[in-house]
């Protein structure tokens, strides 16, 4: 008989620093009104100095441990789904199972950019259905704030920081029903930090150049998310051999507002039953559909029985859905 996968524990952990956009406003030439009507987002968190992606991970990690009355120790494998890293070697994974404790698990990025926790997801389902291991803990955690230009008012007003986990095991709650992954590496550049690679080392050129920093099309961006997020909410669906309506919460990656009310809209759902925190939290990237998981288990906007659908986009392109029992 099929291994059926579940989630044993979820957890989060955000920075305590706030940044408004009336903060932004000091910064760069932009307004509240702006940033609120063009993306929803009213304010966002800020890792502290010295707080790196690791912190933040371990965090999360600490408190779906705690949920799923684990010790770091039961782990077998950690996955750290991230676009800023602490550093480009080793993994970061390697960095949150040390400060975890967890000497015995295997370790690994996923480099899926703002889709990375579905893709992470995804694979750490694969290692517990075959039963190779028992006890998979997938986190998406970013500090983007690291890595955008805080001069370019287009890409930094959008962007926090964050982290959430989750546990995967062999248990009945949160079971993956379904799951869908797709990617489309010809436009690559329509969202990227170009610099900082191979192709283009650092240099006091990319530097000078902000080569550095996350670049973005965003337009062009816009509507490659509404049309594959749409598309991916209802591949999922229809592999989980449910029907649209079946559906009691829809959790999107958050990025835009907009975006996402053009993407259920053209999937044909209820604007009701999308869990929303892109007003406080901006685009966390591979942290933002965890994250919203998360509080929306805890707001009990997703029970128990209840059919929750996770869709993400970002850079790749990447993109990727599943359904959930919970
Ligand atoms: O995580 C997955 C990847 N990210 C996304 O999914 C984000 C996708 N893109 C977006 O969310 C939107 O494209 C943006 C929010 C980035 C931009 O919204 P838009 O409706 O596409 O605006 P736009 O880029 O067409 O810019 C409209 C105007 C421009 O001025 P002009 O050329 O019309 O005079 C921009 O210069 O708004 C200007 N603008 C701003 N104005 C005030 C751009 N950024 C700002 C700003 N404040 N922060």
């Amino acid at each position: 008989m099929a291994i059926s996968v579940g989630i044993e524990g979820l957890g989060f952990y955000l920075p305590s620093k706030i940044l408004t956009n009336a903060d932004l406003e000091k910064r760069v030439e932009t307004s509240d009104e702006w940033i609120r009507t063009r993306t929803g987002i009213r304010e966002r968190r800020i890792a502290a100095e010295g707080e790196n992606t690791s912190d933040l991970a371990v965090g999360a990690a600490k408190m779906a441990l705690a949920e799923a009355k684990l010790k770091p120790t039961d782990l077998d494998l950690i996955l750290v789904a991230t676009m800023t890293p602490d550093m480009p070697c080793p993994a970061t994974s390697c960095i949150v199972q040390s400060k975890l404790g967890a000497p015995q698990a295997a370790a690994m990025d996923v480099a899926a950019a703002c889709s990375g926790f579905v893709y992470g997801l995804v694979m750490g389902q694969q290692f517990v259905a075959s039963g190779t291991y028992r006890h998979v803990l997938v986190v998406g955690a970013e500090v983007l704030s690291r890595v955008v230009d805080w001069t370019d008012r287009s890409t930094c007003v959008l962007f926090g920081d964050g982290a959430g986990a989750a546990i995967l095991g062999q248990t009945s709650r949160g079971q993956i029903l379904s799951t869908y992954l797709g990617s489309d590496g010809t436009k690559a550049d329509l969202l990227k930090v170009p610099a900082g690679g191979v192709a283009v080392p650092a240099s006091h050129q990319s530097v000078d150049e902000r080569g550095h920093y996350l670049k973005m099309n965003g337009t062009e961006v816009f509507k490659h998310a509404v049309r594959a997020m749409s598309d991916a909410c209802l591949k999922a669906i229809e592999r989980a051999g449910i029907k649209p309506e079946q559906i009691a919460c829809v959790i999107p990656h958050q990025a835009n507002i907009r975006i996402i009310e053009a993407v259920v809209d053209r999937a044909r759902m209820p604007l009701e039953k999308v869990y929303l925190n892109v007003d406080r939290y901006g685009n966390m990237s591979a942290a933002s559909t965890i994250v919203a998981f998360c509080e929306a288990v805890r707001d009990g906007r997703v029970k128990k029985g209840d059919y929750a659908l996770l869709v993400a986009f970002g850079a790749g392109l990447t993109w990727g859905s599943c359904v959930i029992r919970w």
